[in-house]
């Protein structure tokens, strides 16, 4: 019995060729042209007017963050059902991490929620898309023009992404994405900032690559980090890039057919086909097991691996990390929709080189899942 695994990326367009290139010319490090250009075409496809490729979504997130100056006495809203790198560069800084529950039925945060923790200190809301629907961007937009707040949107997962037709990673004043394989488009490891602001942008360069003076190489004014993205990668992205339409219609449809298979599922959560302002991406399609199975998310992730179906867990709670508990962070608090998700949810394999016969067996494996332990 294959192993199907639970994301397998496409790499058969342009990537040989311009990694060829690279190797001809003698080309793979930063410096390089494609890296340029990636990050022009990658800024004008998501309409921004500036690009800065880093070496992962990560980094991008840590440079967001200092860029916008945010450090002590300063507190940042998010969503407590993400990924530790959301978080990481806030708590260093020495702001305060501000955490808002997930709404049951997107996954995103719940934009309702933001209003009641804004506070003086509040710098910045983080909007992080979430599986493959977009976030509630209005009412964040509208709240922080309201508080005047700076508004950092996490788009790693949501490429080729739009809400209300605008495209995902238009909406922060500096927009972050990721490229590690699992996403709509990879470079292996990688990730870009984007942004209409030129001192952001210049600032996230200087933080990109050590905070080099320009006049004065050696010589630094504040602190950066490494975080700059090879020619290789660069290489890669572009040649993904070129496919990012057909690579979104691929998973909305795929997303479409796993939807009509679970029809009958009896008793999961299934994603989201659409919301008043998008229709999912399914960048990664989730299961969710009702509060009162009898099984947790680990178990039935372990029983599908079994069948030799790859999965996945959810995310799990900024406000439950041992690291964070050790730090004497979020204590007494709770987010009762993040850690619901955390502890039932998990996703199927969902990558662009799933074949169809593949989702016909991962669903029969779903559906004796049902039979066996909810029943
Ligand atoms: C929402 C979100 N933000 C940030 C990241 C971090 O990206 P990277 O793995 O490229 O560092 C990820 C990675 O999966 C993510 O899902």
């Amino acid at each position: 019995m294959d192993f199907i695994p639970v994301n397998e990326p496409l790499l058969d367009g342009n990537e040989k060729r311009y990694l060829s290139k690279c190797i001809d010319t003698g080309w793979i490090s930063s410096e390089g042209p494609f890296v340029k250009e990636f990050e022009e075409r990658f800024a004008a496809q998501v309409g921004r007017k500036y690009g800065v490729a880093v070496c992962n979504g990560t980094a991008a997130l840590d440079a967001a963050v200092e860029a916008l100056d945010i450090g002590p006495g300063d507190e940042v809203i998010l969503p407590a059902f993400t990924i530790i790198s959301c978080i990481t560069q806030i708590i260093r800084s020495g702001a305060t991490p501000v955490l808002i529950d997930s709404d049951p039925e997107t996954w995103n945060m719940d934009v309702t929620q933001i209003e009641s923790k804004i506070t003086p200190k509040t710098k910045a809301i983080m909007a992080v898309h979430i599986y493959g629907l977009p976030v509630d961007m209005a009412h964040v937009l509208a709240l922080a023009a309201k508080y005047d707040l700076r508004v950092i949107e996490d788009a790693a997962e949501a490429h080729g992404q739009s809400y209300l037709g605008k495209p995902c990673g238009s909406f922060g004043d500096i927009s972050t994405f990721s490229f590690y394989p699992n996403k709509h488009i990879t470079t292996g490891e990688g990730g870009m900032i984007v942004t209409d602001s030129e001192v952001l942008a210049e600032s996230c360069r200087s933080l990109r690559n050590l905070c080099f003076l320009p006049q004065k190489r050696f010589v630094h004014e504040r602190l950066g980090w490494n975080l700059r993205m090879t020619n290789l990668q660069a290489a890669l992205g572009l040649a993904q890039l070129e496919r990012l339409e057909e690579f979104i219609s691929r998973k909305r449809s795929m997303g479409t057919l796993y939807q009509s298979l679970f029809t009958d599922l009896p008793k999961f959560q299934t994603p989201l086909a659409e919301t008043p302002y998008a229709e999912n991406i399914y960048w990664v399609y989730g299961l969710v097991l009702p509060k009162e199975a009898p099984l947790k998310a680990d178990e039935a992730m372990h029983w599908l691996a079994q069948k030799g179906i790859g999965c996945r867990p959810f995310f799990y709670p900024m406000h439950l990390q041992p690291v964070f508990q050790k730090m004497g962070l979020f204590s007494e608090e709770s987010y009762p929709v993040a850690e619901y998700l955390a502890e039932k949810g998990f996703y199927i394999p969902s990558g662009l080189a799933l074949r169809e016969e593949q989702m016909q067996r991962v669903t029969e494996s779903v559906f004796d899942l049902a039979r066996e332990k909810l029943t």
